[in-house]
């Protein structure tokens, strides 16, 4: 069983792997193949909800992917995301919300899309038992204010910032961070910094992990982002499987005389 303490020990020892999963059969596949983190994102909102971003996902719908995930999980982390406005404008709903993840669903860490706002909240999850994994750079629930997804420290003022707020998250108790879409040399600089491990989406290749949305890594996603891989085709074997099932009903190849019973004893009523 992987716990936040192996993760914080990771760092500058050995690569985290990290995948967002968001239902059992998935995060079974992920468990399996060794993954050491899975992660529950809100991601969940485009990559499976049919959201065209994260901000309507709900503490409710995080929730129920959170239980399904951890119920198909054995040996990984769980880690749930906290969704849009269930955190940061008032810590008891914050700490209530983080806290049904963990005591009713199953996770064992919450992801926390970090800025100042959440230095002092970080310390008090974590220090009522909740490990929070921050996460810096670009923070989709902040798409109204950033104006986009693009790619964020590209100033020496923003990467400033963002290594303080790196450094202020790791001294309120954070076991980790995510650093989303930012600039190699930056990643690598707030790399160096830290003691805690950073987990990289876009973030180049010197961060103690890398992370990607399931999805896009299996090549279920009909778009991903420049700086995700496909590894599989899933999409195209889902798409073939789909037509080959229509073109066996139509043409009453299925079901088959091995698919089908019939009853002997039924022949006085039929
Ligand atoms: O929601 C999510 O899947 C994430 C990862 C991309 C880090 O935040």
């Amino acid at each position: 069983m992987v716990t936040v303490q192996d993760v914080r020990e990771m760092a500058g020892e050995e690569t985290i792997t990290m995948l967002t999963a968001y239902d059992t059969p998935t995060a079974e596949i992920v468990d399996e193949a060794g993954i050491d983190v899975v992660l529950v994102g809100d991601s969940v909102g485009n990559a499976v909800l049919g959201y065209d971003s994260t901000l309507p996902v709900t503490v409710d719908e995080m929730a129920s992917h959170t239980g399904a995930v951890a119920r198909g999980v054995e040996d990984a982390l769980v880690v749930a995301d906290l969704p849009f406005l269930s955190f940061g404008y008032d810590e008891a709903t914050a700490v209530e919300n983080a806290g049904r993840m963990l005591k009713e669903e199953g996770a064992s860490a919450v992801k926390i899309e970090s800025g100042e706002h959440t230095v002092a909240l970080t310390e008090t999850l974590t220090q009522v038992g909740i490990p929070v994994m921050a996460h810096l750079g670009l923070t989709p629930q902040h798409v109204n204010e950033l104006g986009g997804y693009s790619r964020q420290g590209t100033s020496e003022e923003a990467a400033e910032e963002m290594l303080d707020l790196a450094l202020a998250h790791e001294e309120a108790g954070a076991f980790s961070l995510v650093l989303e879409h930012v600039p190699a040399n930056i990643a690598a600089a707030i790399t160096e910094a830290l003691s805690i491990p950073t987990i990289g989406i876009g973030a180049g290749p010197d961060t103690d992990g890398q992370v990607l949305v399931v999805n896009d890594a299996v090549g279920l996603s009909d778009w991903s982002p420049s700086f995700s891989k496909q590894f599989g085709d899933v999409r195209g074997e889902m798409e073939r499987a789909v037509e080959d099932f229509r073109d066996a009903v139509e043409s009453g190849e299925f079901p088959a005389d091995e698919h089908s019973h019939v009853e002997e004893n039924l022949d006085d009523v039929y």
